[in-house]
């Protein structure tokens, strides 16, 4: 197809105001498929993705649309990841297109993650088409919602187009938009392939999928390829689009978006942001704004039953085939045995993958508590990266420990303001800002990763009822007080309970726990005592006290169904209880006695 006819864009929006709708309804009407195979929501292919809500993977899709000016043009759909923990593949999906759709739930208006998008949009130099969404609702305000974008965003909602996704009223209106207000692509046909790696992923009967946005030159069948960044070259056996069934073409050509085949073992070859070129005729210059994918928070994954350790491994390895941002390496741990160390591109998408191992491989797992990366300078002028407490060097030995800050982006109504406040700096926040939009307001923090790596997002729905939004960046590493603090149960120090703390909170954070596991750790024969450390230094204790050997004792009287569903209890809890030293701890206190109240 020429340029003039082709237009290739992406949805920006905030979870739940509708972009998969939307994007249904537009292959409804332009994409290849049949009524019957027109399923709710046929951009989000995993399970686990469509009962969370939200879109993990980047999928495309291309549209065949005849215009009111009679003219046919190929439109080509990237769907972009929608979670802050996806920041950069969002942003190479941006920057393979032209141009963006914002959707904003007319009756909810702008939030935190349609900021973030729309501002990647942005810099990425989209023309942005806002479109209002849900406008069937009767709380829809779309004249007020308007005016938010253009005050918050600063883009002119004038055009905004008002639709609803669910019932198709507008959908054509913008079709239109697209085609009269969004760019058309440039690039050369003539010149050497130069192509963006957009997303891949593993097909079992294909191997590796690689989605591509061809920037100048032409991909063909037989084609020898090279990866610039990578440094691998291949055979193209495959090239494709989806519509969104998967269709062979002849070519992808400048200005297209599609997918290629060519025998790649495992996604771990195919970094997102990396150039294809031809390898014969190479392009001069790789595409700007590669980055290889860091993980940001770490954490140990073990089986809970020990002998599960060989399919946790094989597990794990599997995941990776399809996930190139997910690190591990094997660990053992003086509490827990054989697991694995793994790094994620944050919290949700350590989640994702815990729960793929306990749902699709059935592991039982016990999951250590998350960690950021420090930096440790060493008195020798050395620094170490640490992402386990467990590895922290001697204290003597240490100069001064860094860790990473973020630029957190909050908005909430104003009614809840006081409490989101309070929890910033209850978590070593910085205020930067505060503005109002309409009923809402805007906050802006500095905020250590390691305060919020935890429960910070769940502690913030909490209080503001689900009503807050959440975004942030990782912005700089910063020397703070910071030590080790480990936990010992019955004198023995558990090392998948041990955390790194700001020392100013040390002992509120250690009594916590300690207070904590005392109601998690069920009672045994003998006394145990709980205790926080710092060093040889005990800075917290608690005990549980010794159990009466008849467990039952404790209900009083002859209420037979209480026995019975105490030790049924019991029972279920001896399920997921790990043996330490002479003490069982039950799964959940790992997680559980670092949540803080
Ligand atoms: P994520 O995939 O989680 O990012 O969400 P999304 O932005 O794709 O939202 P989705 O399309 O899943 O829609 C969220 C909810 O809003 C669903 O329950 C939809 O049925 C509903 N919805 C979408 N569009 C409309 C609309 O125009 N009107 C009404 N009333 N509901 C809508």
């Amino acid at each position: 197809t020429d340029l003039a006819h082709i237009r290739n864009f992406s949805i920006v929006a905030h979870i739940d105001h509708g972009k998969s709708t939307l994007a249904d309804r537009l292959i409804q009407l332009c994409g290849g498929l049949t009524q019957r195979e027109m399923k709710e929501q046929v951009l989000d292919s995993m399970d686990i993705e469509r009962e969370r809500g939200i879109t993990i993977k980047a999928q495309t899709v291309r549209l065949s649309y005849q215009a009111a000016d009679g003219e046919t043009y190929q439109l080509n759909l990237i769907d972009t990841p929608g979670h802050v923990d996806f920041a950069y593949e969002v942003n190479r999906s941006l920057a393979a297109c032209e141009g963006s759709l914002l959707v904003v739930d007319a009756s909810q208006g702008v939030e935190a993650q349609t900021l973030a998008n729309v501002y990647q949009a942005i810099e990425v130099n989209h023309e942005i088409v806002p479109v209002l969404n849900k406008i069937d609702l009767p709380a829809a305000e779309p004249e007020r919602v308007k005016e938010q974008i253009e005050d918050v965003i600063g883009l002119d909602a004038s055009d905004a187009v008002e639709i609803s996704a669910k019932s198709g009223l507008g959908i054509d209106k913008v079709l239109e938009a697209i085609v009269r207000r969004l760019p058309p692509p440039r690039g050369d046909r003539e010149a050497p392939l130069k192509a963006m790696l957009v997303d891949s992923w593993y097909d079992p009967y294909l191997g590796v999928v690689v989605l591509v946005r061809v920037v100048d030159g032409v991909m063909k069948k037989g084609q020898k390829i090279k990866m610039m960044q990578a440094g691998a070259s291949y055979t193209v056996d495959q090239v494709g689009i989806f519509r969104p069934k998967k269709e062979n073409v002849k070519e992808l050509s400048a200005g297209e978006i599609g997918f290629f085949t060519a025998s790649i073992k495992e996604v771990a070859d195919t970094a997102v942001g990396d150039t294809v070129t031809d390898e014969k005729r190479p392009c001069e210059k790789p595409l700007p704004g590669f980055k290889p994918a860091q993980p940001v928070v770490f954490c140990g994954l073990f089986p809970i039953d020990s002998s599960q350790f060989e399919d946790l491994r094989e597990a794990i390895g599997k995941l990776r085939l399809n996930d190139a941002s997910f690190h591990y390496e094997m660990e053992t741990s003086a509490a827990l045995g054989f697991g694995f160390r793994c790094g994620f591109l944050g919290l949700l998408h350590l989640e994702i993958v815990r729960e793929r191992i306990e749902r699709e491989f059935n592991i039982e797992l016990i999951t250590t508590a998350p960690s950021v990366i420090y930096h440790v300078y060493l008195t020798n002028g050395d620094m170490v990266e640490m992402h386990n407490p467990a590895d922290m060097p001697d204290p003597v030995k240490i100069d001064r420990i860094e860790e990473p800050w973020i630029r957190a982006t909050i908005l909430v109504p104003d009614e809840y303001l006081g409490a989101v406040l309070k929890l910033c700096e209850d978590r070593r926040g910085i205020q930067q800002d505060l503005t109002y939009a309409g009923a809402r307001a805007m906050v802006v923090y500095r905020l250590p990763l390691n305060e919020v790596v935890f429960d910070f997002y769940d502690r913030l729905k909490s209080i503001t009822r689900g009503y807050a939004s959440f975004d942030y960046q990782i912005e700089n590493y910063e020397a703070n007080d910071l030590v080790k603090m480990s936990i010992l149960v019955n004198e023995e120090p558990v090392d998948a309970l041990a955390t790194v703390v700001h020392r100013a909170r040390a002992e509120s954070r250690g009594r916590a726990m300690c207070e904590k596991l005392k109601d998690l750790i069920p009672r045994h024969l003998f006394k145990i005592p709980v205790q926080a450390a710092i060093g040889g230094r005990v800075i917290a204790r608690e005990t549980i006290a010794a159990m009466r050997k008849d467990v039952t004792a404790k209900c009083y009287g002859g209420d037979v169904s209480r026995k019975r569903k105490l030790l049924e209890k019991q029972k279920e809890g001896k399920k997921k209880m790990r043996q330490f030293g002479r003490v069982e701890i039950p799964q959940e206190a790992f997680i559980a006695a670092l949540k803080m109240d």
